[in-house]
């Protein structure tokens, strides 16, 4: 049991200072966690808990201070053997339980470990995690009834155990969750922590005085700075040497954060020069301290009797392929980008699914492409009926260049969100990224499109097979452009409401520059019609349908 453990960590970080916009957000923060032990960084909101986690986790530069693990300054390589759960879930709200893990999986584990392994891996940890009755549950969001939290949080855990960091970062992960699951979940990581050998820090805005003793230590934060640094067992008795003494029975999370939140409290001040006192007498200290911490309480929880150890980590073929995790990710193989690509594939096509082929979209387009045929109805094929065929293609034209505009802008900050995460954690490159989107909802792009034209064309009665084909061809094409200038445009602007307001400008701008509602522009302002994205495909079709009628154009 005991050689199945991961090796011992020491996480240190040292006189942490950080500025966001010349605003002082971090102040000479310092603390120190060693395998086995949950350090618990406690503060009111804004003092500074996320933007220390963010720091150690690399996210946010510091302006000055040593991050170190196990001696070395802290870089890419070395903070692929840590795990920062956030405090917001972000996942694909369509995949279930089980599918997320698998795309985690296949994304953040290196090729080499085979596949049934890496299934085998993700059973171990819905085992573990207790998992097992919504293995197949949608994670669900805003609109549609899925996971509760505490079982997303557990799964936002599960993906990063899926990688078996050496020490994990988690930003609040009670937040949200009723005091029995919290207190529960925490009993899972103290556990955890303990098993598989683990450092683990957890920020925590206010714990329930059972959470607050499952802790080894305590970095309290106030205003960016350490208000104390030790066992969370001796801070009533530094606060005590204040003169803030606790009542036996009051929660001491709730009696500090009582303190601190006052910003014009005089106690501030001086729990704050205390602090920093405290914490240099802790700095001093920290290196002489064993990395075998000696943690009194024992955490009786069977849970999570860790697979890490029992399993994975007594098979030492198995834990060196394990260890090495994620360390191939930036090597540029074609194949290993391939797969990345199918997974993706795979996945997305679920998710794209939803949005190209959902029922609602699936209706919209019948109604409309019926509407259409049915009011182009077998349109004569006359001199006299030039000008309602042009109103066709024209309607063609233009819903095949909104819908996907539009669509794009719309769901592109979902993603952008769970991207950045994926990214920030080195899951893959953004080319990889964008090719395996772009692979993966190519199919069905062209299904709707392709059905519209279909169904309305033939209604309409319009010219031929051959000239069926390229209407179809051009309309696919434009709308597969129209989602290109969507991305652009999403991606470009942060803002929804600006990124709306440039598309629907690009739109109205090509469609008066297109050359539908006027032959004769202008000499001078001609050449714009060039620039109208709408003015090719527009112009295509009225060629194919109308070349064997003289003088149309
Ligand atoms: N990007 C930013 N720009 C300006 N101020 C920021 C930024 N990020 C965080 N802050 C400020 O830093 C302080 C600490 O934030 P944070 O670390 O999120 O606090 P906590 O997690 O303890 O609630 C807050 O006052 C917040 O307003
Ligand atoms: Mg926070």
């Amino acid at each position: 049991m005991h050689k199945a453990k991961s090796p011992d960590n020491k996480l240190v970080f040292q006189d942490i200072n950080v500025s966001i916009n010349k605003t002082v957000i971090l102040q000479n923060v310092s603390g120190v966690v060693h395998s086995k032990e949950v350090l618990a960084v406690m503060g009111p909101s804004g003092s500074g808990k996320t933007t220390l986690l963010n720091t150690i986790a690399g996210r946010t530069g510091a302006k000055s201070g040593d991050i170190e693990l196990n001696g070395h300054r802290l870089n890419k390589r070395l903070r692929r053997k840590m795990a920062y759960v956030l405090q917001e879930d972000l996942f694909y709200t369509n995949l279930t339980l089980w599918e997320t893990l698998y795309f985690t999986a296949m994304l953040n584990l290196p090729d080499k470990i085979p596949r049934f392994e890496k299934l085998h891996r993700i059973d171990e940890i819905i085992e573990a995690l207790d998992l097992e009755k919504c293995r197949k549950t949608m994670i669900g969001g805003m609109f549609e009834h899925g996971l509760s939290g505490g079982e997303k949080k557990r799964l936002s855990i599960g993906c990063e155990l899926l990688t078996n960091p050496h020490v994990m970062l988690l930003d609040e992960p009670t937040s949200g969750l009723d005091s029995s699951t919290a207190y529960s979940l925490m009993v899972q990581m103290t556990d955890y922590a303990q098993k598989a050998n683990k450092a683990i820090i957890v920020t925590i805005h206010q714990p329930s005085s059972q959470i607050y003793h499952l802790f080894s230590n305590l970095l309290l934060l106030t205003d960016g700075q350490v208000a104390y640094n030790g066992s969370p067992h001796d801070a009533l008795e530094f606060f005590k040497n204040i003169d803030l003494v606790c009542d036996e029975h009051y929660n001491p999370a709730d009696f500090m954060c009582k303190y601190l939140i006052l910003k014009s409290n005089t106690y501030v001040n001086q729990i704050k020069h205390s602090g920093q006192l405290n914490q240099k007498h802790r700095s001093v200290n920290s290196n002489t301290q064993s990395s075998q911490h000696k943690h009194s309480k024992t955490v009786c929880c069977n849970f999570l009797n860790f697979y890490l150890i029992s399993k994975i980590h007594s098979d030492s073929n198995m834990s060196h392929s394990y260890t090495n995790f994620k360390t191939c990710f930036y090597s540029w193989k074609p194949n290993m980008l391939f797969q990345k690509f199918l997974v993706r594939d795979i996945l997305k096509v679920k998710e794209s699914k939803s949005r190209f082929l959902s029922k609602y979209a699936v209706t919209m387009n019948l109604i409309l492409s019926l509407a259409c045929g049915l009011m182009w109805f077998q349109v004569d094929r006359t001199y006299s009926t030039i000008r309602d065929r042009m109103g066709f293609v024209f309607f063609v034209v233009v819903f095949w260049a909104f819908t996907p505009i539009t669509d794009a802008i719309l769901c592109f900050p979902k993603e952008r969100t769970i991207m950045m995460k994926e990214r920030a954690a080195g899951s893959y490159r953004l080319l990889a990224y964008y090719l395996a989107k772009s692979c993966s909802e190519l199919p069905l792009m062209t299904i709707m499109p392709v059905a519209f034209v279909t169904i309305s064309y033939w209604m309409a009665g319009f010219k031929g097979v051959p000239e069926f084909f390229a209407t179809a061809a051009i309309v696919l094409v434009s709308s597969l452009v129209a989602q290109g200038m969507g991305f652009v445009i999403g991606a470009s602007f942060r803002n929804f409401q600006t990124a709306m307001t440039t598309s629907t400008t690009l739109m109205l701008c090509s469609l008066i520059f297109g050359g539908y509602y006027s032959q004769k522009f202008p000499s001078w302002l001609s050449w714009l019609k060039y620039f109208s994205f709408l003015h090719y495909p527009f112009a295509a079709i009225t060629i194919l349908e109308m070349s064997d009628t003289e003088n149309i154009m």
